[in-house]
């Protein structure tokens, strides 16, 4: 089988808030064509900026990328502004959803497709959004802010797919769901990835369901990626399991904690 092209390819970036915060400190990692890769960490580890730094929606936030480099298919995209990467086929849905309360779900979809002028096009892509999420189209005409948190998060979702994207950052879509909610939204993911090809990096607190559904995932702390490797191996990790699957029972410490106390462990015996 061929090896998919990489379609992001994140090499060593470091992010400073206000000038004088150091956040991320020196992050790499790369997502192929196709793929559904993802960024796993607790709290604060830097996930939500990671994806910020791609899609370039830092600055908002009084941040910015010092160090490294950011390639989109090859072509380096740090300088792009959010509205040219959605041309470009890079959209983001945030973090805690944020859908407008006021306007109905039909309406926030349609917000989505602001970079395209297209009608008839427009309204196809609407069609499509309503069979992968056909409890958008029964709640169309209800005001977002009356829809329940995985219709919101639904409608976040297929708003970023109005813009017709290639690659979808998603931040947290498990975040404040009940778990079948949760394995919807995800099963939808998985859908999109396989039927219309859409590529996905997802930062997910959620580890054990993010690594049922991704190929390959990631896992950062404070900072940095710690570990990385295909999503089967990462689940069958015994670090893994210990610290991030609760699995292991005993207090939760920091992954390089573990690592240390493991080495330790070892020498001792
Ligand atoms: N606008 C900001 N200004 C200053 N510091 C920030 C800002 N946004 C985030 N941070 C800090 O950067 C670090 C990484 O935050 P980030 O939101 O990227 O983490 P995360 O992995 O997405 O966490 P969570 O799972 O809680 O969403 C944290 O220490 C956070 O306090
Ligand atoms: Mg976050």
């Amino acid at each position: 089988m061929q090896t998919p092209s990489i379609v992001l390819n994140v090499n060593g970036i470091e992010v400073i808030y206000n000038h004088v915060i150091l956040v991320l400190k020196g992050v790499s990692l790369q997502v192929p064509e196709g793929g559904i890769v993802a960024l796993l960490g607790g709290n604060g580890a830097g996930k939500t900026t990671t994806l910020r730094a791609i899609s370039n929606l830092l600055k908002g936030e009084r941040g910015e990328v010092t160090k490294g480099s950011i390639e989109l298919r090859g072509e380096r995209i740090e300088n792009l502004t959010p509205a040219d990467l959605v041309k470009r086929g890079v959209v983001q849905v945030m973090e805690g959803r944020h859908c407008f309360a006021h306007l109905t779900i039909e309406e926030n979809l349609l917000t989505g497709a602001y970079t395209r002028h297209d009608k008839a096009e427009i309204a196809r892509n609407l069609e499509k959004v309503y069979t992968y999420f056909p409890r958008l189209k029964t709640r169309r005409t209800s005001q977002a802010a009356y829809t329940s948190g995985g219709e919101q998060q639904m409608c976040a979702i297929g708003r970023a797919l109005m813009a017709n994207p290639s690659v979808v950052l998603l931040d947290e879509p498990s975040m404040g769901l009940a778990p079948q909610i949760v394995e919807e939204v995800f099963n939808i993911v998985k859908d999109l990835n396989d039927k219309e090809k859409v590529t996905f990096l997802l930062a997910e607190q959620n580890t054990n369901m993010a690594l049922r559904y991704a190929d390959y995932g990631y896992i950062m702390e404070s900072g940095r990626v710690v570990m990385d490797g295909p999503a089967v191996e990462l689940a069958n990790n015994e670090d893994v399991k210990e610290f991030y699957l609760g699995m292991g029972g005993g207090e939760r410490k920091s992954f390089r904690d573990v690592k240390s106390y493991k080495r330790r462990k070892r020498w001792l015996a």
